[in-house]
């Protein structure tokens, strides 16, 4: 099952297909940015509060006159994976798209902040992949599952629990929490105080700071 998921992520019908590099590299683009391009992967259970931190860290970021972009599973399930169900194939591309995306757009020299529930370890760690070394971060949203239900803003746990949804996650469908995230973060914590932890680990990291200087 691994190796065909595995196969499959990586696109296994681009065997015949040539990868030119462009004259104006990532590191070039990044450096006119001023920053160093990376992927922020937040994954976490659906109320976790991904969306709400994903959000306040790119409008942080952008006052700051970083350049950012956010790709957030509701958002991108409306368009680019409009076709894809939940079931973990429906999942698993709904995950590849979005990386690759993710992953031009870090050649573009952007800080990329990705917000999808990503629930199987196996599926994270294929995105993972897409990426050069270091350039992937990912942050664990870690809201325990009754926090997310209690909160229920989109009504969805309570459909969920009448069996009016399938396959939901953390109520029918199974949420595996990362081991060894970048970031970790406690969901029950004010948003303002997690995005200010994000940032702190991202001046770590180099990003905010044009790679050469
Ligand atoms: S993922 O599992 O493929 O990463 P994604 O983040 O794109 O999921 O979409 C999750 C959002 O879709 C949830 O926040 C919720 O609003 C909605 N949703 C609808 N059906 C489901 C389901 N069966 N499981 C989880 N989320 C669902």
């Amino acid at each position: 099952m691994g190796i065909i998921e595995g196969e499959r992520l990586r696109g296994d019908r681009s065997l015949n297909l040539l990868w030119q590099d462009t004259v104006v590299s990532k590191d070039d683009r990044s450096q006119a940015k001023g920053q160093k391009a990376c992927c922020l992967w937040f994954t976490g259970l659906s109320g976790a509060g991904k969306t709400t931190i994903a959000n306040l860290l790119d409008q942080t970021l952008h006052t700051a006159g970083q350049h950012t972009f956010v790709l957030d599973g509701d958002r991108c399930r409306t368009g680019l994976c409009s076709d894809l169900d939940f079931s973990d194939a429906g999942r698993m591309e709904n995950i590849r798209r979005i990386a690759e995306v993710a992953k031009l757009m870090v050649d573009a020299g952007l800080i990329v902040i990705v917000s999808l529930i990503s629930p199987l370890l196996a599926h994270r760690e294929a995105a993972r992949k897409i990426f050069d070394d270091g350039e992937f971060m990912e942050v664990y949203v870690n809201t325990p599952l009754t926090v997310c239900e209690a909160r229920d803003a989109k009504g969805l746990y309570k459909k969920a629990r009448q069996g009016l949804i399938r396959e939901f996650t953390g109520v029918t469908a199974p949420y595996e929490a990362p081991v060894g995230a970048e970031i970790e973060l406690n969901g029950r914590a004010h948003p303002d105080d997690l995005v200010k932890s994000i940032r702190l680990k991202l001046e770590e990291y180099g990003a905010l700071e044009p790679p050469f200087g």
